[in-house]
Formats: structure tokens, sequence, C-alpha cells
């Protein structure tokens, strides 16, 4: 038993010097060492010695299985410092390569524009709104008194979702004013920008989607002088002091009176250019005083409030900001134009 002992020892350490992987490594533990190893196997017959040979055999075991245990180890270590070697030979890296460049991108000029639009209304104290892009039909016409029968409500300007007409693509972000009038606490000094949809096709200066650019003001007293006083603010901050605007008389259904508010010509300074068409003026926007009408039916007494509001296109407005000739650009996201602003 002793001779087989030794024998089986110098085996298994033959084997753990051969083994090459962490595998194989785990094969001759498992052969020797595991339950049904071979030394496990020769333990199990020292039974059947007799009790004087019994505990010099077992020590004899003993140191066999640690030797085996020992060299088993540092197999193991060597496999794992020689794996480690291999990984960091793979992931060395050359700190002194020059890097690659990160392209950054940065805002769209239109969104610029918003923000500084944001900033002025802001500064005035006015509260900005987000809001749906799907809209009811009672927000979008009824409620600001578009009834049943007007022209803007047609389904070949309109984009419905259902058969019924209830459900649609908001035409405007008017129907903010009415959900603003819903929701907020008098007074009421708020701006909504956001997506729109009409049924245009693509050019130069439509697109089937846009964005327009909502405010209302609601409290005692407003007037007329109010809204011209703050537009022209506005507009100065916009386009620079000095710059001239005129309020012509417009029909809006949810304002009364209305009006529409011209820039003088930035080209030209009035005097009648290809940008201005030769009129000498841009139109900016469409604004009025809320339509008594438009208060009751969100509940507000138009005896005791008062208010004003306006809407802009907000890619008109940009395309000004910064010269842009084509509203097409705005939308196609060519790097090369966008990295200009
Ligand atoms: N919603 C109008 C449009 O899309 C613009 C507009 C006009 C908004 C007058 C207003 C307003 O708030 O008072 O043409």
């Amino acid at each position: 038993m002793k001779q087989q002992l030794e024998l089986l020892r110098a085996e298994a350490l033959r084997a753990v010097e051969k083994a090459g992987a962490m595998e194989e490594l785990e094969n001759v533990r498992v052969r020797f060492l595991g339950k049904k190893g071979e030394l496990t196997a020769m333990l199990k017959m020292m039974g059947q010695l007799s009790p004087e040979e019994r505990p010099a055999m077992g020590q004899l075991a003993n140191e066999a299985r640690a030797a085996m245990e020992k060299a088993i180890e540092a197999a193991k270590a060597k496999l794992e410092e020689a794996a480690l070697e291999r990984k960091l030979e793979r992931e060395s890296l050359d700190v002194t390569v020059p890097g690659q460049p990160v392209r950054l991108g940065h805002r769209h000029p239109m969104y610029i524009a918003l923000d500084e639009i944001k900033d002025i209304f802001v500064g005035m104290g006015f509260t900005v709104l987000d809001g749906p892009e799907v809209e009811l039909a009672e927000l979008n016409f009824d409620r600001l008194n578009a009834g049943e029968g007007h022209p803007s409500r047609d389904w070949s300007d309109t984009f419905y979702f259902k058969e019924d007409s209830s459900v649609m693509l908001r035409s405007q972000t008017s129907p903010m004013q009415v959900r603003a009038m819903d929701t907020l606490p008098l007074p009421i000094r708020m701006i909504a920008p956001g997506r729109v949809y009409r049924k245009d096709e693509v050019d130069a200066t439509h697109s089937p989607m846009f964005h327009q650019v909502e405010g209302m003001v609601i409290d005692k007293n407003v007037t007329m002088a109010d809204l011209k006083g703050t537009l022209n603010t506005v507009v100065e901050q916009l386009y620079g002091k000095g710059t001239k605007t005129r309020f012509r008389p417009h029909h809006f259904p949810f304002t009364e009176p209305s009006c529409e508010l011209d820039v003088q010509c930035h080209k030209c300074g009035g005097k009648g250019c290809p940008t201005c068409k030769g009129e000498g003026w841009i139109e900016l926007l469409g604004a009025g005083m809320i339509h008594p009408h438009v208060l009751e039916m969100a509940g507000i007494d138009p005896e005791e409030w008062s208010g004003w509001a306006f809407g802009f296109g907000l890619e008109r407005t940009a395309m000004r900001r910064f010269k842009i000739a084509d509203l097409r650009l705005i939308f196609e996201n060519d790097v090369r134009f966008l990295e200009q602003f």
C-alpha cells in the first residue's frame, strides 16, 4: 500500500505539472482528490489495514494529499498569473497616442431663438407651459370661439384622428390658453411654445409641422396698451433697440379687438426690398384682447378680469433672427448648416 501511495503521489504531481490550463488542473484535482478520486479510494481501503499499520499509512496518505493540494494551488497561481500577463499584454495601451477628436453637438438655431424668447418672458414674470400636441377639437376650436362651421375646422386643413372630428393634432398653440385658464389660478401670465400641425405642402415658407409660441395675460384692468407695451419691449429685446413696430387690425375668433404686429424690415429699414416683398414691414404675430365669451366659457368673469394674448411662428422668428432664407433648412438638420450658429 505504501508503494501504491507513493506511485499515486508521483503520478498526481506529474499530472499537475502537465496541466496547461485551469480546466485541466481541475480535472486533475477531481481525478485524485475528488469524492470519487483515486486518493480518496485508497483512503477508503485503509479500513482493511491492521490497527498497527494504520497510523503510519494514515500519515503517509495525509502527506500525499497535502503535497497534491499544494502542487495544485501553486499551479493554479501560476496559470492565473500567466492569464493576467496575457490579458495585460492584449489590453496594453499607449497613452501617448493622440486622442480621437470628440465632435460636440450644440443647440439647434430654432431652440437658441426659443431660449432667448423664454428668457425675455420669464424676466417679465411669465410662466412657461407645455401642452399636448394631440388635442381635443373642443379646446382647439370651440372653447376659442371657433364653433361648428368655422372654416379653420375644415378637414382639408386639419389632421383629425377620428371620423367625428373630436380629436386632432393641434393646429395652433392657442388651446394652451384654455388649458391655462382651466388649471391656473388668476392672475395668469404664461407663454406656451410647441409644435402645431396643418395640412400644408412643404415649400420655402410652409411645413405641415411647425412651432408656435402662445402667450397670454389675464389680470384686472389689463388693456390693449399693456399688450402693445409688452410686445414692443419683446421686439426690441429680440431685434435690437429702436426696432419699429406697427399694429394692424385683424380678425381672430378668440380675440376682440384683434391685431397683427409687423416689424419694420431689418434689411431695407422700411423702404421695401425682396425680403419684405416690397412692403417695408414683416408680419410677426397675431394678438388681441381675449374675447369676453372665451373668458366666460372658462368660468372667468369678464366684468372683473380682462386679458390679452398673442401667437407667433417660431421658425419664422428664428429665420429672421439668424437670417435664414428657407424654412426647410430648419428641419433638414444638415450638420453643415446647423454648425454655423
Ligand atoms: N392662433 C393664431 C394662429 O395660429 C395666432 C394667434 C392670434 C394667437 C391671436 C393668439 C392671438 O393668441 O391672440 O394664427
